[in-house]
């Protein structure tokens, strides 16, 4: 089991958003996480991708029990082990594409002729080797996802989160990028979490988890 939810709970003031979510994912697993707006779902991603502390309940990712690391640990594990990519790219706007995705490596002390013939790997292995030199404003939206999705995969996470990654895209660009999750995980195994309101997307991942009103209604 890569990543296993027991009863995680989190309020926010009065509002209780998360009301005891058990989940269990495996290795190369695409799930979708779907459901209303405010439903819980950002939250739930944030606090699997340890950005987050639950009230109570248990997260473990790839055997780690999460609350057991300290603050110094859970950087280092979350820099070695989830990949995130946003709905709006969060690249940063003064790096070039070849820089952003190279960062991630450059915490894990990579050393960077390492990390920028990594980079440039997986760059090309997005159709991205053209790109690498210009900074996110002269990227198309598709582009900046790409290399936001190269960033992610620079450290070889155990899992990719994706909170409505193709929220802000066209048709095609949306096409291509959940074609490239499904490529990434079948050629090396990644697995995937991703919150989409995309009917196609959740119709072809391998399960779909509805949230709503803080409890998960169905799968
Ligand atoms: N940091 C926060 N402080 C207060 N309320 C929050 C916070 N984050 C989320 N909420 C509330 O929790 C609920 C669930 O939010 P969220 O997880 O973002 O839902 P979703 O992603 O499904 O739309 C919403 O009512 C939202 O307003
Ligand atoms: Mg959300």
């Amino acid at each position: 089991m890569m990543i296993q939810t027991e009863r995680i709970t989190k309020s926010f003031g009065a509002l209780q958003v998360l009301k005891g979510i058990d989940l269990s994912i495996d290795k190369s697993e695409i799930v979708a996480i779907a459901g209303p707006s405010g439903a819980g779902k950002t939250t739930l991603l944030q606090i699997i991708g340890t950005l987050d502390t639950p009230d109570s309940g248990t997260l473990t990712i790839n055997g780690t029990v999460i609350s057991k690391l300290n603050d110094k640990e859970l950087a280092a594990f979350r820099n070695r082990n989830i990949g995130f990519v946003f709905q709006f790219h969060q690249l940063l706007p003064e790096f070039t594409a070849l820089e952003n995705v190279m960062i991630p490596a450059l915490i894990a002390r990579e050393k960077a002729s390492t990390a920028e013939k990594h980079a440039k790997e997986i760059l090309d292995y997005l159709n991205l080797t053209d790109r690498m030199s210009h900074k996110p404003a002269e990227l198309s939206g598709g582009e900046k996802q790409r290399v936001a999705v190269a960033r992610a995969l620079i450290n070889h996470p155990a899992v990719i989160l994706a909170d409505e990654p193709s929220g802000s895209l066209d048709t095609q660009n949306k096409e291509e990028l959940h074609a490239l999750f499904f490529d990434l995980r079948n050629e090396m195994k990644q697995t995937f979490v991703i919150v989409t309101h995309d009917e196609q997307l959740a119709q072809h991942a391998d399960r779909t988890i509805h949230l709503k009103d803080g409890v998960v209604i169905q799968g």
